[in-house]
């Protein structure tokens, strides 16, 4: 293996999951009772109206749990970390980039195409395997709310709101990058895409913390207080699931329309969810607090309202109502 220093990637050609990566399948025929998640990131497995379904229906249910965390990579890794990396690649964010960053933003545009890639791939694979199959998926209704941030505070700058949506998202580490590759309870194939997943991942973060520093310090004073503002919503808004897939399996399963409502105010509400948010959100609020964001007025209040401030290794952290902006 070849050591480079950390900001030359030429052993991107090398190193990345779509240059030599292997293609993940599912082994042998496949078990619909298999763990295709784990459990306890499923924040409605254990609800009693939940445990209460027929096994079957609780097999689909993982199974379509799995498929919507998929499907929503797919989409977001297309949509939104790819419109604001192709515009880092083409050379229209207004900066004056050196090459090599233009360069790393076109390998990390194959990054992500390939994610969504393998995330599609693998849902056809356990759909084809399981006989159960995906339900339809919409992301156009997470999308808006999260461009809605970005049209109300930073009306008139879409392009800023573009690559701050890039740099919150490309520097949260969320619980599943995190704990899937880990758990030995998982099923193969999940667990291997995601360990690509987040090698890939752990390259990026460093890149887009580079690059913030890059965008923040060419930003005038005025548009920084604006964008302080702005960075606590992006965080919670990329990190609140979308509650209206869940709501449509919960309904396939056979929850009528009230115990689906129950079901989702009980398991989404919860203080756990809060704590989830900021250990998520540590790298990105450190990155932000390092450049001087919470210097700004109004910007520490901002991100305490918005839950990410209390310490997350104490050992009682107080806790704030979650704001539910991504449903
Ligand atoms: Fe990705
Ligand atoms: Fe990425």
């Amino acid at each position: 293996m070849t050591h480079h220093e950390s900001h030359d990637n030429h052993d991107w050609y090398e190193r990345s999951g779509v240059r030599s990566g292997p293609h993940r399948t599912v082994a042998g025929p496949l078990d619909p009772a298999a763990r295709f998640f784990p459990h306890h990131l499923v924040p409605y497995w254990d609800h009693p109206l939940v445990r209460a379904l027929p096994e079957r229906r609780r097999q689909e249910l993982l199974a379509r749990h799995l498929y919507h965390y998929l499907n929503f990579t797919a989409h977001f890794e297309t949509r939104v970390v790819n419109r604001a990396t192709e515009r880092i690649a083409d050379g229209r964010t207004g900066l004056d980039l050196p090459a090599q960053v233009r360069l790393d933003a076109y390998r990390i545009y194959c990054d992500e195409g390939y994610h969504a890639l393998f995330s599609l791939d693998v849902v056809e694979q356990i759909a084809a395997g399981t006989g159960i199959p995906p339900l339809p998926y919409a992301f156009d209704p997470f999308l808006r709310q999260l461009d809605g941030i970005g049209a109300e505070l930073l009306a008139g700058e879409p392009v800023l709101a573009q690559l701050l949506q890039v740099v919150v998202f490309e520097t949260l580490v969320t619980s599943v990058l995190d704990e899937v590759p880990k758990d030995r309870d998982v099923l193969p194939v999940v667990r291997e895409i995601v360990r690509d997943h987040a090698r890939d991942e752990g390259h990026h973060h460093v890149y887009f913390s580079r690059f913030f520093e890059r965008l923040w310090h060419d930003l005038p004073t005025s548009l920084q207080r604006r964008a302080a503002r702005c960075l606590p919503e992006l965080i919670v808004s990329s990190l609140s699931p979308d509650l209206r897939p869940v709501g449509a399996a919960l309904t396939v399963a056979g929850l009528g329309p009230d115990a689906v409502r129950d079901v989702i105010a009980d398991s989404y509400r919860s203080p756990a969810s809060t704590a989830a948010l900021r250990t998520s959100a540590r790298h990105s609020v450190r990155l932000f607090r390092d450049a001087g964001v919470l210097e700004l007025p109004g910007a520490a209040e901002a991100f305490g309202a918005a839950g990410l401030l209390a310490d997350v290794r104490g050992g009682a952290p107080q806790e704030r109502p979650r704001r539910q902006s991504g449903a």
